[in-house]
């Protein structure tokens, strides 16, 4: 059974005294739907290694519930902040490449310190803090939707009404965050005001999240899209078939360099021979000002199981299936960084801005203008 709170978001907090986070088993999408209770701060570590919840948003979420998780196991006496700060650094470290988890952990650990009050206080707060999180994702998302419509607009006035092809590659759905997604968001907000959009979903291997997710997420939103394996990108952008291509990202640095899921960067090189326009929509917790250029960004590399199998249906069940030698050597990195050059622009909650220091600080001048 489908659980109620799924229908508009991908985390929910429940029960009380002591609460939960319940979410949506993502590794068993779109084959079956399962709910995971995460009732420890560890079960919060799992979820984000083994991608029971992934994308960058949505982990950062998950990490921040992590806090309020360790709050209420922590012992509730003088080793409480202890155990806390040693539980933030295992929570922000569970996945390295989106700078989002350990956005939503410091922010946590920031404020809850600000704030710092007895023990019960503490735990209460984290979890309001934890949910003001997730509820700033969905209204962030729903934002860079708005902000990233009139690139569809626009080109849906060129095209006299034929429908605007979007090429996008992994999941940046609402799966990927806590509800519209980002990628997805200006998505949903043209196909509800009427204009018609298909979506060039890439496969997205080794874990094909476009294949499994952004294709399910799509059909549940009655979005026309088309399934491609990940090479095609290429031979679409020069046959005229694809208007712009949209994609999210795991970390933006400061000079505009784009990180996020492996394969984004052949994309954004083939946009760049096609002169197609390659947007990157990310919510300002993406943003790492605290480094210069992608050379920086640590990037993640897998179990060499997610590239040796692959995993699919035969009659009803979910097998894996072995795809190469058993002893073939194998390499697997998660992500791979879109140099700011290649970017036509960052659709964020705030508005678009060209993917370079200046163009961050027009928009986040609150934050970096001085920096
Ligand atoms: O490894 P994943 O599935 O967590 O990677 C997800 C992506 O690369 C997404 O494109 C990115 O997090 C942006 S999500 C809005």
């Amino acid at each position: 059974m489908i659980p109620e709170f799924w229908r508009t978001r991908s985390i929910q907090r429940v029960n009380d005294a002591p609460a939960a986070v319940a979410v949506v088993d993502q590794r068993r999408l779109p084959f079956a739907i399962q709910t995971i209770t995460l009732q420890r701060s560890g079960d919060a570590i799992d979820a984000i290694q083994q991608m029971v919840v992934r994308g960058a948003p949505l982990i950062g979420v998950t990490g921040a519930y992590g806090i309020a998780l360790a709050a209420q196991e922590a012992p509730n006496d003088q080793r409480f902040w202890g155990y806390l700060a040693e539980r933030a650094g295992l929570i922000a470290n569970a996945r390295p490449t989106a700078i989002n988890l350990a956005w939503g952990v410091n922010r946590m650990m920031q404020e809850l310190r600000h704030h710092a009050a007895d023990i019960n206080q503490t735990i209460a707060t984290a979890w309001q803090l934890a949910d003001a999180i997730a509820d700033e994702d969905a209204a962030t998302c729903n934002s860079i939707g708005l902000h990233g419509l009139p690139l569809i607009e626009g080109i849906a006035k060129r095209k006299n009404g034929a429908a605007v092809n979007i090429l996008t590659h992994c999941n940046a759905g609402r799966l990927a965050c806590v509800a519209w997604g980002t990628a997805t968001a200006p998505i949903y907000h043209a196909h509800h005001a009427g204009i018609p959009v298909h979506v060039w979903v890439d496969e997205t291997r080794p874990r094909n999240q476009g294949a499994r997710l952004t294709t399910w997420e799509l059909a549940e939103a009655g979005i026309p899209h088309t399934l491609v394996v990940d090479n095609a990108g290429g031979h679409l952008m020069q046959h005229g078939l694809v208007d712009i291509v949209l994609v999210g990202s795991d970390r933006t640095t400061r000079n505009g360099d784009v990180c996020n899921k492996i394969g984004t960067y052949l994309k954004a090189l083939a946009a760049h021979d096609n002169r197609i326009p390659f947007y990157a929509a990310l919510p300002s917790s993406t943003l790492d000002w605290g480094i210069r250029d992608g050379a920086a960004i640590p990037i993640e590399e897998r179990a060499a199981s997610e590239v040796r199998c692959i995993e699919g249906v035969v009659n009803g069940a979910v097998h894996q299936a072995e795809i190469t030698l058993p002893n073939t050597p194998i390499s697997n990195f998660g992500f791979d960084v879109t140099p700011a050059r290649l970017v036509s622009g960052l659709i964020t909650e705030r508005g678009i801005c060209s993917a370079s220091q200046t163009g961050i600080q027009t928009l986040f001048a609150d934050r970096y203008a001085n920096k």
